[in-house]
């Protein structure tokens, strides 16, 4: 009964998953759940408030003009009475409306006037889900620290294929278990690395690299929820900083590691960021001018190696050490001999080749190597990858004495 005495205030919005939302109920009570709904008017097209209210023991909620509805329950106390609000599905458009603040109905509403955890089950059309205005409002809220809980790739109620399917109800209850548990990994402090970084040329130019920055603060946001004491260390991104997390935002490789030098002692150290590996030698002072002599000759130096650096045995060295490979080629062979090479204790490969996207965009196919582990990931989206890295650090604390 992990969830005995837990009160979830179930947000059902209107896509075909909705009927799954039944299942949902009856499982997060088997575990000691109170769930109580609200149906917005397409969700009651897809399954009944009659079934809702079986299900849940308890009334429906549907309208937030029904003087029945306010006389019982006015909808800011529906939205704070609850532990946890979990809209699933969750369509495009609450999605939308949720990163908007527009509340024009009793689930946004509701949504907008809660003081708890937000939890959101999407479940779209795969191009719903790859818009870039769905792209945009998953990374707002995200940011404001929503947590998100799949979708998935599979097979669509349309026909088509990709990613938007709702995860299974067995694991929207797993999060929401965890989400209660206190946190997996409260108690454990982890830098992570994430970005690119920048090297000066001269005071207004400097080298950079594609990196967005996106699966560094995403692995960051993943731990945050389960707990860890989150030190994010980041070089230059667009990115809005994630929830919960402490971030110390650098320029340059060396900043990078003196940063990562002076958070130390942790008990895990991920090195997502992009690394220069060279900086020009001696950054010019005043800007580089045309002064008729032709172009400037840069002379490079080598930039530090952060992941080898914390990887380097002493007392120092967090007991788990992480890096993420960028290859463009012979990805799983590169990234075998990068791990014995740097000491790092899992490598995670990626293919950065122009063709897959990985670079700026929202989905990752990972290669996880470690001394006695090869495991390739399925394609899945950044938030995705950061989640199962997350929960394999759980699992390897879980068994680390
Ligand atoms: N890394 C680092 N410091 C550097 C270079 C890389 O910490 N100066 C880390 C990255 O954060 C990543 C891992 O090392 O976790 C691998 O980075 P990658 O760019 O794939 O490898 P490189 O070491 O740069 O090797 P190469 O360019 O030869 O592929």
């Amino acid at each position: 009964m992990a969830l005995r005495g837990k009160r979830v205030l179930l947000i059902i919005t209107g896509g075909i998953a909705a009927y799954k939302s039944l299942d949902l109920i009856r499982r997060l009570r088997e575990k000691g759940a109170a769930v109580r709904c609200v149906l917005t008017p397409s969700a009651a097209e897809f399954v009944t408030p009659l079934s809702v209210s079986a299900l849940s023991e308890d009334r429906v909620y549907q309208d937030i003009f029904s003087l029945t509805d306010e006389a019982e329950m006015g909808h800011i106390q529906l939205s704070r009475d609850a532990d946890l609000l979990l809209v699933a599905p969750a369509t495009a458009d609450i999605l939308a409306r949720m990163a908007a603040g527009i509340a024009n109905d009793l689930a946004t509403t509701a949504l907008l006037a809660t003081d708890k955890p937000v939890m959101v089950a999407p479940a779209m059309n795969v191009w719903m889900w790859e818009h870039d205005a769905t792209k945009a409002n998953c990374a707002l809220l995200a940011a404001r620290g929503v947590g998100f809980i799949g979708p998935v790739q599979g097979d669509m109620a349309c026909g088509e294929y990709g990613f938007g399917r709702m995860i299974d109800v067995p694991d929207i209850v797993d999060a929401v278990v965890r989400h209660f548990s206190g946190g997996a990994l409260a108690g454990r402090r982890i830098l992570v690395t994430s970005g690119p970084t920048h090297e000066a040329i001269d005071p207004v130019r400097y080298i950079a690299n594609r990196s967005s920055g996106k699966q560094g603060h995403a692995v960051a946001a993943a731990l945050a929820g389960l707990g860890a004491e989150t030190i994010l260390i980041s070089g230059p991104t667009a990115l809005p900083d994630p929830t919960g997390v402490t971030i110390i935002r650098v320029e340059s490789a060396r900043d990078m590691l003196a940063a990562c030098e002076k958070a130390l002692p942790a008990d895990a150290a991920i090195c997502v960021a992009a690394v220069a590996d060279w900086r020009i030698k001696t950054a010019a002072t005043q800007k580089l001018k045309k002064n008729g002599g032709g172009p400037p000759v840069l002379e490079f130096a080598e930039n530090p190696d952060i992941l080898k650096t914390l990887s380097k045995p002493g007392n120092k060295r967090p007991r788990l050490v992480i890096g993420f490979a960028a290859e463009t080629e012979n990805v799983v062979e590169n990234a075998v001999v990068k791990r014995k090479t740097k000491k790092c204790d899992w490598l995670l490969a990626n293919d950065v080749s122009p063709a897959t996207g990985t670079f700026g965009g929202d989905a990752n196919t990972i290669h996880l190597i470690t001394a006695d582990r090869d495991e390739a990931w399925p394609t899945m989206t950044k938030q995705q990858v950061a989640e199962r890295l997350a929960g394999q650090i759980v699992d390897f604390f879980g068994t680390d004495a």
